[in-house]
């Protein structure tokens, strides 16, 4: 499945389109990604294997999705972006079956990485391929949406309607609550649906995400007792 936004127009005056990245674009898309993560020498190595499959729905590969932005007018690739599933799901303790896996792998989605080519920042490249990537993920029936960044970022992600936070704690039925924390990174969030909230639960030590997966919404008189949520 291939989608393209309709051309945006950036405050420069010059378009730009964001569509799903295709094998062609390997090359570019991973000299652009790598800037996402500087220090690292192969951060988006899993983004190499993703784009040699062909397409595959619901996301731009399966349950991965890469979007490339590029300028219109001389078909230069600008920007990138790279989500799928976060990578914690799969080695979490507290996700304990593999339906469960499966269900918080088709609930809760990650942008690993979004980067813009030093020449073309400050046109709103990145905002259009965040905005594409929510509407991906949310069409394809996702909850959340969670992004891993520096504490730079913390006003740019902000304005983009993501809660800033340095841990992620999601409530699973049955009264069960996972978190994970990053070193010193950020790990914030947004809802993409209405069931999904970010809920202030008196004795946790950040807020809890609720609704994310069938029988996992939280009462309002919902605790912390500092080991396990009582209601
Ligand atoms: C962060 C980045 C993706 C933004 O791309 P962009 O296309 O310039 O972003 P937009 O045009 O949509 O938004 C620009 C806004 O982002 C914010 N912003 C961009 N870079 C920033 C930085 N280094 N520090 C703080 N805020 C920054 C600013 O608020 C800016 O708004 P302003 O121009 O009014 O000040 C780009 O700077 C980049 O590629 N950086 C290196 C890679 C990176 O850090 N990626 C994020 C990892 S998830």
């Amino acid at each position: 499945m291939t989608a393209s936004s309709p051309n945006r127009l950036s405050a420069d005056g010059a378009a730009f389109t964001v569509r799903d990245a295709r094998p062609a674009d390997t090359d570019a898309f991973m000299q652009v990604i790598a800037l996402a993560d500087p220090f690292n020498p192969d951060p988006f190595g899993l983004a190499r294997l993703v784009l040699a499959s062909p397409p595959v729905p619901p996301l731009s590969h399966d349950r991965n999705l890469a979007l490339v932005a590029e300028d219109k007018e001389t078909g230069t690739f600008i920007g990138a972006l790279f989500g799928g599933p976060p990578r914690w799901l799969f080695t979490h303790p507290g996700i304990d079956s593999l339906p469960l896996l499966d269900h918080m792998v088709r609930s809760l989605g990650i942008i690993n990485g979004v980067a813009v080519h030093p020449d073309h920042r400050r046109r709103g490249v990145a905002a259009a391929l965040i905005n594409a990537a929510e509407q991906r993920f949310t069409r394809a029936g996702y909850g959340l949406m969670t992004v891993d960044h520096e504490p730079a970022l913390d006003g740019f992600y902000r304005r983009h309607g993501y809660t800033i936070g340095d841990a992620l704690l999601v409530h699973l039925p049955q009264q069960r609550l996972i978190g994970m924390t990053t070193d010193d990174t950020r790990m914030s969030a947004k809802p993409l649906h209405p069931a999904v909230r970010l809920a202030d639960v008196p004795g946790a030590p950040h807020r809890v995400i609720t609704g994310l997966l069938p029988g996992a919404s939280l009462p309002a008189d919902a605790v912390f007792d500092g080991t396990r949520l009582q209601y």
